[in-house]
């Protein structure tokens, strides 16, 4: 199609009345991304922002927000009369332009080589509307599509699922609810729509009968994989969606050499990317912009979501990771909590129960047990003992923990920020740290142990005397 005379309307506001939700249908995330952001970066991968107009009503200003700084127009449907009065609403938008595309924003998995098949199918037909069309497994619930006979591109009407005929029920071609129309002929007629039906509403549907009965060409465009245009309705057909897709990445990075063990119990989004020879056993999440390299081994139940993962690392059972970068070789977990702007160096250790945030971990340190380390920057080559703990926090403000290269800090040590400890320092167990430590000294921050000889005996013989009275 000629681009500068073509123009793209996405439909999207509907409430979604069968979800039962508070929130508008198209603000639903399958695969981690709104249903309508997906619609959007396909029909956005093969036309200009400017060309594209999004009809919003039901929450709009929620809806607009969830897409925003994209440059398409929104063109706001007061009331919901229906998807035909929806491109009503955009007449005086596309005025003059030569042919509108329209999908739905509840149908997600659209590929924009579909979309620019479709476009020139209807060009070469020379039609006045073109519809894609698929005969899914189940075509329950879709608006069918009668042609004029059964080897013929045209289409007399489409009929749906409420109003078919006894004998139109078995017809198994749908309307996908994406079409294309030469949008001279689609305003001509656009005000014959009626909203006789079952639900009162102007059904963009009957524009098909309504273009033939005017002598148009109506035709249908159909494709093989009906997958890329199921809708999602309910809760229960967008999980179906989302697991299509989930499984659609996890076997995309399997054909890139990554290993997942039982790839439908892994939660996997489309912008996730792995590196060859990488193992995800069962059960793992890895979302958002996630990034992990070549040979890692990401153990059951670990959720790791905007990270960043070197190669070679071992990220061991039920870690949650959120914005951390791990380098190199580095070991975490089981169950450790990487918080935004923890920063893992290569080789280092962060080990059970280890709560990171905002915090800088060295080359080859150590934190390997029960440790919360917050806003702090820690050397290399450290080992931080099991249960120290950084006091970042006053009640008002948050302070940093300063820690050089090679130091110790024993067991259960406190330490209360603002605080810093230099290189090759020594911190005793169970210390309460306020101070700075210098470099290569030793600090006890504790009170010294007093040992009673034969307290015990005494205590005993002294119980047993008031018993005897
Ligand atoms: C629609 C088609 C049906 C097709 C199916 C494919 C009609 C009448 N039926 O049915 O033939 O098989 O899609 O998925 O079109 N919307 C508005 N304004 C409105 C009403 C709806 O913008 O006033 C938007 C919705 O937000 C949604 C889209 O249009 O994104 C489709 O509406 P929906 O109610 O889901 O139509 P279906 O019943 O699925
Ligand atoms: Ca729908």
């Amino acid at each position: 199609m000629e681009p500068q005379h073509f123009a793209t309307a996405i439909l999207a506001a509907g409430k979604g009345t069968r979800l039962k939700s508070k929130r508008a249908k198209v603000l639903h995330s399958i695969a981690g991304k709104p249903l309508l952001q997906h619609v959007l970066d396909a029909v956005l991968s093969v036309t200009r922002p400017d060309q594209v107009f999004v009809v919003v009503g039901h929450q709009a200003e929620e809806v607009e927000r969830a897409v925003g700084a994209t440059g398409v127009h929104f063109v706001l449907q007061m009331q919901q009369l229906g998807t035909g009065h929806a491109v009503q609403c955009l007449r005086d938008s596309v005025s003059g332009l030569g042919d509108l595309l329209v999908l739905s924003g509840d149908v997600p998995l659209i590929r924009p080589e579909t979309i620019e098949q479709l476009g020139n199918f209807h060009q070469a037909q020379q039609a006045a509307m073109t519809i894609l069309t698929a005969r899914p497994e189940n075509p329950f619930g879709y608006g069918r599509v009668v042609r004029v006979s059964p080897t013929s591109p045209e289409v007399a009407a489409i009929v749906e699922q409420k109003a078919l005929a006894a004998d139109q029920q078995y017809i198994g071609e749908i309307n996908s609810g994406i079409y294309v129309f030469r949008i001279d002929a689609l305003y001509r007629h656009i005000d014959s729509l009626q909203a006789n039906n079952a639900h009162g509403e102007y059904y963009l549907t009957d524009m098909a009968a309504i273009l033939r009965a005017a002598g148009e060409r109506v035709v249908a465009f159909e494709i093989g994989d009906a997958t890329e245009v199921l809708g999602a309705n309910t809760i229960a057909e967008m999980m179906d969606l989302d697991a299509a897709m989930r499984m659609q990445s996890a076997r995309r990075l399997m054909a890139e050499g990554v290993t997942i063990h039982r790839p439908e119990t892994c939660v996997i989004d489309a912008a996730v990317t792995v590196g060859a020879d990488t193992i995800l056993e069962p059960f793992v999440q890895l979302l958002g912009n996630t990034r992990i390299g070549e040979d890692c081994r990401i153990r059951s139940y670990s959720v790791i979501q905007d990270s960043t993962i070197g190669s070679g690392v071992l990220i061991h059972n039920g870690c949650v990771l959120d914005g951390a970068t791990i380098s190199d070789g580095a070991f975490i977990g089981p169950f450790a909590h990487l918080r935004p702007g923890s920063q893992i160096g290569r080789e280092a250790h962060v080990g059970n129960f280890v709560e990171i945030k905002n915090a800088r971990v060295g080359d080859k340190s150590k934190a390997n047990h029960l440790t919360y380390l917050g806003d702090a920057a820690i050397g290399s080559g450290c080992n931080i003992g099991a249960g120290v703990i950084t006091c970042n926090y006053d009640g008002v403000n948050k302070h940093p923990t300063k820690i050089g290269d090679r130091v110790f800090v024993g067991s259960n040590s406190t330490l209360v920020a603002p605080v810093a400890l230099e290189d090759d320092s020594y911190i005793a167990a169970a210390s309460c740290i306020t101070e700075p430590v210098p470099a290569g000294a030793l600090a006890l921050g504790r009170s010294r142990q007093t040992v009673k000889s034969g307290w015990v005996k005494q205590r005993r013989a002294a119980q047993q005397r008031k018993k005897d009275g």
